[in-house]
């Protein structure tokens, strides 16, 4: 697949993000490098082995064989490039700030290799704070001053909206391309970079599904800085959409209403929604919980208090301490008792960990003493990298995970949970609790099966 004008990108980073972008890029016809400073990934992907979960990444990647490059640095590719794409990750200080020395990094490294009189369009697709394409013009513009030489380049703003899990999926059939950008020529340009997108004149890739009523996405062109709020707003206003069905979800349990169809009974308003209205253990991920303490700490530089997004971020923080306070209503005792964990990932579909609930759940329940078995259909090699202590007992299935346990707590919704025998399962435990963390079973059903059955809100 060709568009008629084929550019030549490099995608700095090749994380969720830059790894889904390249690929989807070369396979709509662009000429794409994609950059990883960890040698570990580029020695993955150049053996076509995808280094993240992601439905149909690993099959687009042995598709794209031979069309698409992997470096372990940017060097003279970008002498060549068009465009080059920042998706480095931009991970939380501790006092709630961005940290963007990945960015900044990628900036010099560019700045350090352009040619004399080359032009680059430069693009933030990394979530980034307010102001910093105006930082990575000043970062580039040093190095080149540096070095003595003259080169063209503008940064724009282009935020991405992709979902771990259908990441594919959303960067071929985006909601929305948003553009921030100063010149109308970096508006061109990426109109180009998009135009397959934008025009949808490409044939799916296997296992990526373009659905039926699914028509043209709009091209939302900004300023870099609204493109850059655009992003925090849209992040802030998902995670205060989950915190508010799960504080609802608390008042459901006391009162004895059933939050799923107090969900049901709100979401067919279509000025609410149904979509981010499943109560359960709170959101987590590389993105929520860095990008609204980022935009609290950007409000706080203003000296303007946020309060709506900071109680979303509280609600989220109070959420994760459910599970272990339903065991404690139904166990009474935790030190000494068997817990099997089911689910590590922070949502279905994807391997990634970052500030997933079942972290602090599992730190909360060993703190108490509990012996804990865990079982995650992919995330258990990520998990066992970044957070794991000793005591936690890796298992390879739901029914290992049950075995001899006095509870099970489900934390993620992988759909695997929903095809468990849990009659014969609930039979091999040694008590009959089950936390379901995201409302995913059956409540009647779980009950039949023998299990004492708590959901959230329900
Ligand atoms: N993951 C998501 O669902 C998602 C969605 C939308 C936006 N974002 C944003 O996109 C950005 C990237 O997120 P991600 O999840 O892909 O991160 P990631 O951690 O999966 O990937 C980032 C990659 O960048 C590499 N890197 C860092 N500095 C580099 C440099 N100077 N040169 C080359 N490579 C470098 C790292 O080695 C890593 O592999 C973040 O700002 C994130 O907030 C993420």
């Amino acid at each position: 697949m060709k568009p008629k004008d084929a550019l030549h990108i490099i995608v700095i980073g090749s994380g969720y993000v830059g790894l889904t972008t390249g690929l989807a890029l070369s396979y709509l016809g662009h000429r794409v490098t994609c950059v990883d400073k960890n040698p570990e990934i580029i020695s993955k992907l150049r053996q076509w082995q995808s280094p993240i979960y992601e439905t149909g990444l690993e099959e687009l990647l042995k598709e794209q064989s031979g069309r698409i490059e992997f470096a372990d640095s940017i060097n003279s590719r970008i002498t060549e490039a068009d465009i080059a794409i920042v998706a480095v990750g931009t991970p939380s200080k501790e006092n709630g700030d961005t940290d963007l020395s990945y960015v900044e990094e990628a900036a010099r490294s560019i700045g350090a290799s352009m040619a004399p009189d080359q032009f680059l369009l430069v693009v933030n697709k990394s979530t980034v704070p307010i102001g910093t394409a105006r930082r990575v013009k000043t970062v580039l513009t040093e190095e080149l001053t540096k070095r003595g030489v003259c080169c063209h380049f503008s940064v724009a703003s282009n935020p991405e909206f992709l979902r771990e899990g259908a990441a594919l999926h959303d960067t071929f059939f985006p909601d929305r391309i948003v553009v921030g950008a100063d010149e109308i020529e970096s508006v061109n340009l990426l109109r180009q970079m998009y135009a397959p997108i934008l025009e949808q004149t490409f044939i799916p890739p296997k296992k990526v599904v373009r659905a039926e009523r699914y028509g043209f996405p709009p091209l939302v062109i900004t300023s870099p800085t609204s493109a850059e709020l655009i992003k925090y707003t849209a992040n802030a206003y998902l995670a205060m959409k989950i915190s508010f069905i799960n504080e609802f979800a608390g008042i459901a349990e006391r009162v004895g209403a059933d939050i799923r169809e107090v969900a049901r009974g709100i979401g067919l308003d279509n000025r609410i929604g149904p979509h981010f209205l499943n109560a359960g253990v709170g959101w987590g991920g590389s993105c929520f919980p860095k990008d609204v303490r980022s935009i609290i700490y950007t409000g706080a530089q203003y000296g303007y208090d946020m309060p709506l997004v900071k109680a979303a971020l509280d609600v989220n923080t109070r959420q994760r301490k459910t599970v272990i306070e339903k065991l404690q209503a139904t166990l009474k005792v935790i030190r000494g008792r068997t817990i099997g964990v089911l689910g590590l990932a922070f949502k279905a579909n994807t391997d990634d960990i970052r500030e997933s609930p079942a972290i602090d759940v599992i730190a909360g329940l060993l703190e108490m003493g509990a012996r804990v078995k865990v079982y995650d259909p992919v995330a258990m090699d990520n998990y066992r990298r970044f957070y794991s202590r000793p005591e936690v007992i890796f298992v390879g299935s739901v029914v290992q995970a049950a075995a001899e346990a006095d509870a099970l707590v489900l934390l993620t919704d992988w759909d695997e949970f929903r095809h468990v025998d849990w009659k014969e399962t609930a039979s091999s435990m040694k008590g009959n609790v089950f936390i379901d963390g995201r409302n995913l079973l059956p409540k009647d059903e779980m009950t039949r099966f023998g299990f004492t059955y708590l959901g959230i809100g329900c």
